[in-house]
């Protein structure tokens, strides 16, 4: 058996699950035949468009995925190259030409890497943004030297937006450390009779939200595919029948992605205000309903994976070894379909991404049964 060079990165936000990825590649690779080598790249998509001596670890052994499977981040560091993708409308002029001649600068670097350590596959683990990057850089390098590089992609984030996956690796970790926060509100929330409004993460997407707030028994979701649930009246009006329902606490998840698509970057803030001054849950109440905005930001990301997430990710990463010894010459992802793993072209899983929540979702038929409405009659 020809001996073969698979290089690993994570890339884009971390996401916890991202180690048990590294070790399920490089066992699995190694498992297939123990002369095939494993490259890992630090830093993500900016360790392969950096300087290679201070970038990656060559033909690693085992002991150096020891001891990482229950930690939570990515222990060869993360990060984003947004100058990868083209520049937006808003960068114009000099700014764009700069952007421009940085992106030919990063895949010109990245190729050179790619060629110098000789290759035969890369493992992607993260969002569809290193993905896209990363089809980038394959292409590039196809061009330069008339021979394909296999890119296999593994979903690792915590939005869960990625299309060709059920669950992508972090998500469930996120939603609990979600859920939790949301208990721990409830007992302080419960304690006052207050509102509290908790804001998360999940960037363009609702999938957090929405999960969570099913889960952890929200009274309201705003989620930014879904105008109707981040209009200010709306949300007030389901407050005012929690009002009236004697709730002893109101629970609301905001999706940060609500901010921006509602064009007010400062609703929660907004919202609160409110909430408070609303004469409607004054008069239901007898007194005004005092609010707090909570975000749980970063913390939902960290944190030891859970043993879903650890598992996905051991799924996923054996599928990608595979993918990245045996695998077609075209970019692909592995991802879960119905509980299976499946393979899909990476061109297809960019075109569908980020995955965001349908008007006819499940979920959303769910939380629309589940959540408070206004004027609910019981
Ligand atoms: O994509 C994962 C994510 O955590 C999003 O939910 C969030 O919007 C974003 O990353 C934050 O990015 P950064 O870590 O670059 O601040």
């Amino acid at each position: 058996m020809a001996r073969k060079r698979v290089g690993i990165l994570t890339s884009g936000g971390d996401a916890p699950g991202m180690n048990a990825a590294i070790r399920a590649v490089f066992r699995r690779v190694k498992a297939v035949s123990p002369d095939h080598e494993v490259v890992l790249f630090r830093e993500g998509l900016n360790g392969l468009a950096g300087r290679l001596e201070v970038n990656f670890d060559r033909n690693i052994d085992r002991t150096r995925v020891r001891d990482i499977i229950h930690r939570g981040g990515t222990f060869i560091g993360s990060g984003r190259l947004v100058e990868l993708a083209d520049p937006p409308e808003t960068v114009v002029g000099a700014e764009r030409d700069a952007w421009l001649r940085r992106q030919r600068e990063i895949i010109d670097t990245a190729v050179v890497n790619l060629r110098q350590l000789g290759l035969d596959a890369i493992v992607v683990i993260g969002g569809d943004g290193s993905f896209k990057g990363c089809a980038v850089i394959a292409t590039a390098y196809e061009q330069r030297f008339q021979n394909p590089l296999r890119v296999v992609g593994v979903p690792g984030t915590i939005d869960n937006d990625i299309w060709g996956t059920e669950f992508s690796i972090g998500f469930d970790t996120a939603l609990n450390n979600t859920v939790d926060a949301l208990r721990k509100l409830r007992d302080t929330i419960d304690s006052h009779r207050r509102c509290a409004v908790l804001e998360v993460m999940g960037n363009s997407s609702g999938w957090i939200a929405l999960a969570a707030g099913i889960a952890g028994g929200a009274v309201t979701i705003m989620l930014p595919e879904v105008e109707e649930t981040y209009r200010i009246e709306s949300v007030l009006e389901r407050i005012r029948t929690a009002a009236r329902l004697d709730y002893r606490y109101i629970i609301v998840v905001m999706a940060e992605g609500v901010r921006k698509v509602s064009g007010r970057p400062r609703l929660g803030e907004e919202l609160v205000r409110l909430i408070e001054d609303d004469l409607e849950i004054r008069e239901a109440l007898g007194r005004p309903l005092e609010a707090r905005l909570n975000t749980i930001g970063y913390l939902a990301r960290g944190g030891h994976p859970t043993a879903f997430d650890n598992l996905l990710a051991s799924r996923l990463g054996v599928a990608a070894a595979d993918e990245a010894l045996n695998g077609a010459n075209v970019p692909v992802m592995v991802g879960l379909v119905n509980n299976q793993v499946a393979v899909h072209p990476l061109s297809e899983v960019t075109k569908h991404s980020p995955r965001l929540v349908r008007p006819d979702d499940e979920l959303l038929r769910v939380a629309g049964s589940l959540l408070v409405h206004a004027n609910q009659p019981f």
